[in-house]
């Protein structure tokens, strides 16, 4: 028996199958809901409003016609797309001859966003960059959850729809420089191990358990036209190498950008999203990676009042003559907090003696009527900052150095470069001597990305990295749990 579903909103109706839920209509309607907990009613975040009550559409069951109203916005979402700007010798190779105008495009495929960048293949200029929250957040903020869900339900659905949007992306980069598709000959993509095997529809099996490995890590060189984009036949869709883990062909993009393997000072790099990819050392002493489930507290998921950086978020707090102040993005009301937000809070919530060491809270804090910080979403913060600050202990530990020793600390990626360097130390994220080195490189996977299609040695040159690179299995390191858990608490207050 088939029902109509109404959403109003969005002016469309659609006949769902008795017994699926809300959530499944909209996917199926093409509305990209968020559904971070992977429709497990856990997170709260897909709510929809029915009969004008709020009720989440994971869980409600379709027993009859409906008119649903959707609640989320997205407008203003903030997406980084600029990177840290080392320069490159133009030199692509050999591009397909009978196009006389050739294009390439470097694509970012972030487990919350993609980026696509679109060159010129006769002069490496950049034309336009576009850029789109990844769709397969429908299916699961994190990468665990969509894993879970290709493994439950089949990668080809998590496939298409990351294909389709990636095209999508491509047509409007074009587009807005009055180009077409078919001229682009080259594509070189980046993004996580899990990103990088749901888009090729690779088993992610061994990813989520042991070994804990990527199926394959090697760069690939294949046919694009054989992924379902709608560009020169002969287009070639080259992806940089997975390192180990999770550490994927994003990584060896941010090794390339920030030119890690030649650096003489002592380098962190720490690219923090759900999962915090982090590589430790230098030209002399080689680099060693490591992955640790951040969750995805930092994007908003599982925050009681959490949301992305979009309008309506605060993004930062901080404190004025002994009082909490706020900053909204776009400068209305607040809806939510987002990661640096959260982090910022915490940071002055600890000044203030709101919190003590052990994250206990005197009370609930709360920005506005409908805006707060509770006791729940502190300890969310505390499992997320300690598996990073674990992760760069350990790696230290490996290298045989104290995290002192570091000289400079470069941070990739979108939260990184929102986030207050004081406030992440301030909270035990990054090791608080760093607080002066610390450097954010921007999307670093992406113009990895871009630096490999610009110039084809650098692409060689990202094999070897990946190669050379020593991957830290934190999952079977004895150590990891006693570490994470003394990470857990606040460093005291200065
Ligand atoms: S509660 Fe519905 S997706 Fe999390």
């Amino acid at each position: 028996m088939k029902y109509q579903i109404t959403f109003v909103k969005e002016g469309k109706i659609w006949e769902a199958e008795e017994g699926t839920t809300v959530l499944e209509a909209e996917i199926a309607a093409g509305l990209k809901p968020d559904a971070p907990c992977g429709g497990r009613g856990k997170c709260g975040k897909c709510m929809v409003r029915i009969g004008g009550k709020d009720v989440p559409a994971c869980q409600t069951v379709i027993q009859g016609n409906l008119e649903v109203e959707t609640l989320r916005g997205e407008a203003g979402e903030q997406i980084l797309t600029a990177g840290y700007g080392r320069k490159v010798t133009f030199h692509p190779g050999e591009l397909a001859p009978d196009v006389d105008r050739p294009l390439m495009a470097a694509v970012d495929l972030g487990s919350t966003s993609v980026v696509a960048y679109l060159l010129d293949g006769r002069t490496g200029e950049q034309l336009s960059v576009k850029s789109v929250l990844n769709p397969q957040r429908q299916y699961g903020a994190d990468v665990v959850m969509r894993s879970s869900y290709a493994l439950e339900k089949g990668a080809d659905i998590l496939s298409g729809c990351i294909r389709r949007a990636v095209s999508e992306l491509l047509r409007e980069a074009t587009k807005a420089c009055g180009r077409s598709q078919e001229e682009i000959v080259k594509i070189v993509m980046v993004g996580n191990s899990c990103m990088h095997h749901l888009f090729l529809e690779i088993p992610v099996d061994t990813l989520v358990l042991a070994p804990y490995e990527p199926k394959v890590k090697e760069a690939l060189e294949l046919k694009a036209s054989e992924y379902g984009f709608m560009v020169h036949p002969d287009a070639k869709l080259f992806w940089l190498p997975n390192i180990g883990g999770f550490v994927g062909a994003d990584t060896s993009g941010c090794l390339l950008a920030a030119d890690m393997d030649r650096r003489e000072k002592m380098t962190l790099m720490v690219d923090i999203g759900t999962n915090g990819e982090m590589v430790l050392g230098n030209s002399s002493t080689g680099l060693t990676a490591c992955s640790t489930a951040a969750g995805p507290a930092f994007e908003g998921a599982k925050i009681t009042c959490g949301m992305r950086g979009s309008a309506g978020a605060i993004d930062h707090v901080y404190l004025e003559d002994g009082n909490l102040r706020f900053h909204v993005i776009g400068d209305g009301e607040p809806q939510g907090i987002c990661g640096s937000g959260l982090l910022d809070a915490v940071a002055c919530l600890r000044r203030m003696g709101w919190v003590d060491e052990s994250g206990r809270m005197k009370e609930t804090y709360y920005f506005t009527q409908n805006v707060f910080v509770e006791q729940k979403d502190i300890r969310e913060l505390q499992l997320a900052k300690a598996a990073i600050a674990a992760g760069i202990r350990l790696l230290c530990r490996k290298k045989g150095i104290e995290p002192g020793n570091i000289e400079e600390l470069l941070i990739a990626g979108a939260f990184g470069n929102y986030l207050d360097p004081a406030s992440a130390c301030a909270i035990g994220m990054l090791p608080g001597e760093l607080k002066d080195r610390i450097v954010s490189i921007g999307n670093a996977a992406g113009e990895g990305a871009r630096i490999a299609a610009l110039n084809t040695e650098e692409f060689e040159r990202s094999r070897e990295l990946a190669g050379k690179t020593e991957f830290l299995e934190l999952a079977m390191d004895p150590d990891f749990q006693d570490v994470y858990v003394d990470e857990l608490e606040f460093p005291e207050e200065e």
